[in-house]
């Protein structure tokens, strides 16, 4: 059996505590089994996500003393801006508050109504500013990449024959740009191989069309590279970043799962490009040197960003998920193989292969793992997408339960009681009911709409 060893120690710690039973029942009710409307106060492990929640280290504590504060020009943003040049070799940076952000600059600059923008995979919050700018999303995953089950080591792959035919068909001059995401979050954040970045690239290039990389979970997917990929094992990390980012035009992340608890930021090596987008960090974000983000963050994402190239901390959750995914493997738990970033993707359609899609499997499933176990994951799957114009459900291709593992912030013996809930769960799955809606919003329905059993 092969353990998962922490490559650092616990200084700062916070108390948990873990709610009986009936109050579970009572709070999951009240927040229409919908987990984001918990409060943390009732949840034991909040595995919603690693967004915002990953544990920082000393130094970043320490550099957030020294910030530099001021409106206009502080030392920290030049400090930020500068460790992004030299780690991705781009000349021009846009600060924002956060990834969707970016997305929204992005889409309002280069989607216009009938254009197109093909990628590996959707992110809620991207396909929705690139709706809202007239774009529609063509999602290229290679079709091997949509396999719940697997041994494929880079599920999010794009199809390199669906590319240039979504190029043929529509024409280059209708495509916004081309979008990879990095360790591709909705379906069980699965890696990018360098090797398919750079076929995705020499289309790109040859058509003359903007290559757009959402490194949001460039961490994961680092280490995916390094430990996966053949071509990359003889690199340093920061050598497959370089590799990564020379293959890009632009390069936007939230900051909140890459190296710092807030903020964002979009990489840019075209100046031109870059002068189309400026003008609208003043007018959403906040002035050019900072965006939205305060000198602390700033600081903390500068040294995150530089110890994310260090493989003993990059490795943590990637380590602690696969931990997770062989344990509940072995005690008969369907979860997505093999394991990915971000966290541990339980397999709605196959544990309650009772409920149909069109009552929210995954969120039924999000809701009980909460009262049997107090852990909170977030639903990733047809409640998460957008109904059609016409009221239609999108059934999403997965059905999923992700169980986020925030970097450095669980025990193993907290891992092993979230794998002993699961496994209860699943002998007694006939308990788990199909939801429906009482209380539906229109956009991003999944963040704060009510449910209740049908
Ligand atoms: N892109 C990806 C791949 C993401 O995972 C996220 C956020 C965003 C963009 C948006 O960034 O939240 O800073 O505005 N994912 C979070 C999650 C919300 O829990 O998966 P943001």
């Amino acid at each position: 059996e092969t353990v998962p060893l922490e490559m650092h120690k616990v200084r700062i710690v916070q108390k948990l505590s873990l709610p009986p039973v009936e109050r579970r029942l009572e709070v999951i009710n009240q927040a229409g089994n919908n987990t984001f409307l918990l409060q943390n106060a009732d949840v034991f492990l909040d595995m919603l996500t690693d967004s915002g929640v990953n544990a920082m280290s000393d130094q970043q504590q320490a550099a957030m003393l020294v910030a530099d504060d001021s409106y206009a020009g502080s030392a920290t943003y030049t400090r930020l801006e500068s460790k992004l040049r030299e780690l991705f070799g781009m000349e021009w940076f846009l600060p924002t508050h956060q990834g969707r952000a970016c997305e929204h600059i992005l889409a309002k600059v280069l989607v216009t109504p009938g254009t197109v923008v093909p990628m590996n995979y959707h992110f809620t919050t991207t396909k929705a500013h690139i709706t809202l700018c007239g774009g529609t999303v063509e999602e290229l995953v290679t079709d091997a990449g949509l396999a719940v089950t697997s041994t494929l080591p880079f599920k999010g792959d794009m199809d390199i024959g669906k590319l240039t035919a979504v190029i043929a068909k529509h024409g280059a001059d209708k495509i916004a740009f081309v979008r990879v995401e990095s360790g591709t979050n909705l379906i069980g954040g699965q890696p990018v191989s360098l090797k398919n970045l750079a076929e995705v690239s020499a289309v790109c290039r040859e058509h003359g069309i903007v290559l757009v990389m959402d490194a949001s979970l460039l961490a994961d997917n680092l280490y995916f590279n390094k430990t996966r990929e053949d071509a990359c094992k003889g690199m340093t990390i920061r050598e497959i970043t370089r590799a990564i980012a020379d293959l890009c035009d632009v390069i936007y992340f939230s900051a909140r799962k890459l190296g710092c608890a807030r903020g964002g930021g979009i990489c840019i090596r075209d100046r031109a490009l870059y002068e189309r987008m400026r003008g609208f960090v003043p007018l959403y974000e906040g002035f050019l040197t900072y965006g939205g983000m305060s000198v602390r963050e700033m600081e903390a994402l500068t040294v995150g960003l530089d110890e994310t190239m260090d493989e003993d901390m990059i490795n943590q959750g990637p380590q602690f998920i696969a931990y997770m995914v062989d344990e509940l493997s072995k005690r008969g738990v369907p979860v997505i193989t093999p394991a990915g970033g971000l966290g541990c993707h339980v397999d709605a359609k196959r544990f309650v292969d009772h409920i149909p899609q069109s009552q929210y499997p995954a969120g039924a499933l999000a809701a009980a793992l909460y009262i049997a176990g107090g852990i909170r994951g977030m639903e990733r799957g047809t409640l998460s997408e957008q109904r059609e114009p016409d009221g239609r459900e999108v059934f999403a291709n997965m059905e999923l339960v992700r169980l986020a593992v925030p970097r450095r912030v669980f025990t193993l013996s907290q891992i092993k009681y979230a794998i002993d809930r699961l496994a209860w769960l699943h002998e007694n799955r006939a308990l788990i009911e199909g939801l429906i809606f009482y209380d539906e919003p229109e956009i991003l329905r999944f963040f704060y709409g009510r449910l209740k059993p049908v």
